[in-house]
């Protein structure tokens, strides 16, 4: 193996349609990969691809089967599963948060990942081989005021990754996990416009003073997906500029 190389894998993308999981379809179709990208937006149609776009509400456990059975029958199996579906906390202080907030957040970025996973890991056990991706995030590694449910249930992704892992190592499962940090997508961007997070601040607190692109985290996604990560199971690996490794005080400048 000279470069990383897709070619004749077939994958699963969730959140296909924006960010971090558009990011993964377009690098894993220019790897050689065919890919089923799908998302709970419809597919607008706008920018066509080779990717077959599906649709589903992650949280629901019929439609992931459902997307699961269409991805088999539009590609004939199943070698890869990235699940980037996901939404943002509302970052209202806890004492005002409402219990249908957090059950939202929980159902789509913790039971979503789990219900996926489930889905395609039935279809993965029987042919003894597979690898799954989750996205997992710095906010699942720390502590961020205000940001329960996003909090526990990306700490959850962590944890649901390490124990597919454990079980399902000896059927030739790989289960992975990526924590970013801070990424420029549309989510992120709206977090921005409603100064819900301040790229100043970041930029200083990250040791390598910036944000990420999407195309880092897929790149890191192809990585853990190729068979240069054939060892590679229950990991987490963040993908954060540094974030996570910095402990110092205040700004990493004045650290
Ligand atoms: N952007 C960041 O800085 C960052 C950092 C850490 C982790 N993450 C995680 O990465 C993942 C992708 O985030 P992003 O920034 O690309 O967001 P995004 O909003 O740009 O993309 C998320 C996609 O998921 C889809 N989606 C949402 N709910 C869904 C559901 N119930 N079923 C199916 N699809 C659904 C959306 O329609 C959208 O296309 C999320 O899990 C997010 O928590 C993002």
């Amino acid at each position: 193996m000279s470069a990383i190389d897709l070619a004749g894998k077939n994958v699963l993308v969730t959140g296909g349609s924006s960010g971090i999981g558009a990011a993964v379809v377009e690098l894993f179709l220019a790897l050689g990969a065919r890919v089923s990208a799908v998302d709970i937006q419809p597919p607008d149609g706008s920018k066509p691809d080779a990717a077959t776009r599906l649709q589903a509400d992650v949280c629901a456990e019929q439609d992931c089967l459902r997307v699961t059975a269409e991805a088999i029958a539009a590609m004939g199996s199943i070698d890869a599963l990235v699940n980037c579906a996901g939404i943002p906390d509302t970052y209202t202080p806890t004492l005002s948060q409402s219990a249908q907030s957090w059950q939202r957040i929980v159902d789509v970025d913790l039971t979503g990942t789990y219900l996926m996973c489930k889905a395609v890991g039935t279809h993965m056990a029987q042919r003894r081989s597979g690898s799954m991706v989750n996205i997992s995030s710095i906010v699942g590694l720390g502590g961020f005021p205000r940001r329960n449910a996003y909090g526990a249930s990306k700490a959850g992704v962590i944890m649901l990754t390490k124990s597919l892992a454990s079980e399902w190592g000896s059927l030739g499962i790989r289960v992975n996990c990526i924590a970013p940090g801070y990424i420029r997508t549309p989510l992120v961007e709206t977090l921005i416009r409603e100064n819900k997070v301040d790229t100043g601040q970041i930029e200083r607190r990250t040791p390598m003073a910036r944000l990420g692109h999407p195309r880092e985290i897929a790149h890191a996604a192809a990585y853990l997906s190729s068979e240069w990560a054939s060892f590679i199971t229950g990991a987490t690996l963040p993908v954060d500029g540094g974030w996570s490794a910095f402990g110092g005080a205040g700004d990493i400048g004045a650290a």
